[in-house]
């Protein structure tokens, strides 16, 4: 599952070691004090960049449960009215607050930076349920989410995103924010989603289908075994928990897959600076 967060500043430092000593600590605070007054607009459009700095009231993110209130207790002990489960209870729909000034991780290739908000922020995320856990289970949720609308999900997701053309297949339903995303591109004529949940695919698809503007056929299933019996122009494949080490996964899936001219993985891009082709 996809990490987000760093953890509170007197924690930061190399894990498995001490906090960070008293001057260092300062040094940090100052650091991100001189972010804060340094906050500009959220633009979707917008260029990765180690530092983030941006304004909370800008974020303006689409959210598919817009009664969900944003919450900063525990994805298990949230109180009604600030999550939403999918029928069969193995997926959480809830909004995390991202508080001011507290840093969220970003990815653009082999590099890692934060993002800072001048103003707390909610955070749209989804939830897998551990199988076998009992609803009262502390452990019942995974700890990291499948998705999350962050900044730096938004920024990695469009170099894939701005490929879709002609007949575009998304893997990885997860919040359906690149699948939304695609079906609004001119070059897009139809897509096709290979989601391996039905469950999940049951419970978003409802909700999410008046905010597609291209005919979708929704196929569910393992992406590595869908995937290769279809034909189309290029393939987006999202269905990966980390960052950065999907390369070969996505190389070995566009060898199989001689139907579909372009591959694109989360990650691919930017780590490669080339976009894959199967052939
Ligand atoms: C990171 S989320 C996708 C997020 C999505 N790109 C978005 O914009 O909201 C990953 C999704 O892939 C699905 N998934 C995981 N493994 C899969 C597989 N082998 N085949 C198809 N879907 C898979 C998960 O159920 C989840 O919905």
């Amino acid at each position: 599952m996809r990490p987000v967060t760093t953890p509170p500043l007197g924690l930061m430092g190399p894990p498995g070691r001490p906090p960070l000593p008293p001057a260092q600590l300062r040094a940090l605070v100052g650091d991100y004090r001189r972010r804060l007054t340094q906050c500009v607009p959220w633009n979707p459009a917008m260029k990765w960049q180690p530092q983030l700095n941006l304004q909370g009231a800008t974020y303006g993110i689409r959210e598919l449960f817009p009664t969900v209130g944003a919450s900063l207790d525990p994805v298990h002990a949230l109180a009604e009215g600030l999550y939403v489960d999918s029928p069969g209870g193995s997926f959480r729909y809830c909004v995390r607050v991202q508080p001011r000034g507290r840093p969220l991780l970003t990815w653009w290739g082999s590099q890692v930076g934060t993002v800072i908000f001048d103003a707390p922020v909610g955070i749209p995320a989804l939830f897998q349920a551990r199988p076998g856990r009992a609803p009262d289970d502390p452990e019942r949720w995974n700890e990291h989410p499948w998705m999350s609308l962050t900044p730096g999900e938004y920024l990695t997701l469009r170099p894939g995103t701005r490929m879709a053309r002609g007949h575009t297949i998304v893997a990885g339903l997860g919040l359906a924010h690149q699948l939304i995303e695609v079906t609004r591109r001119l070059q897009v004529k139809r897509v096709t989603l290979v989601e391996l949940s039905q469950e999940l695919v049951d419970w978003l698809m409802p909700v999410v289908t008046p905010l597609l503007r291209k005919p979708v056929d929704v196929v569910v299933g393992d992406a590595y075994e869908v995937i290769p019996q279809l034909r189309a122009d290029v393939a987006l494949v999202d269905i990966f928990p980390g960052y950065g080490n999907a390369q070969a996964q996505v190389a070995e899936l566009a060898a199989r897959s001689p139907g579909i001219k372009k591959f694109w993985g989360w990650g691919t891009s930017e780590m490669s600076g080339r976009r894959l082709r199967s052939r």
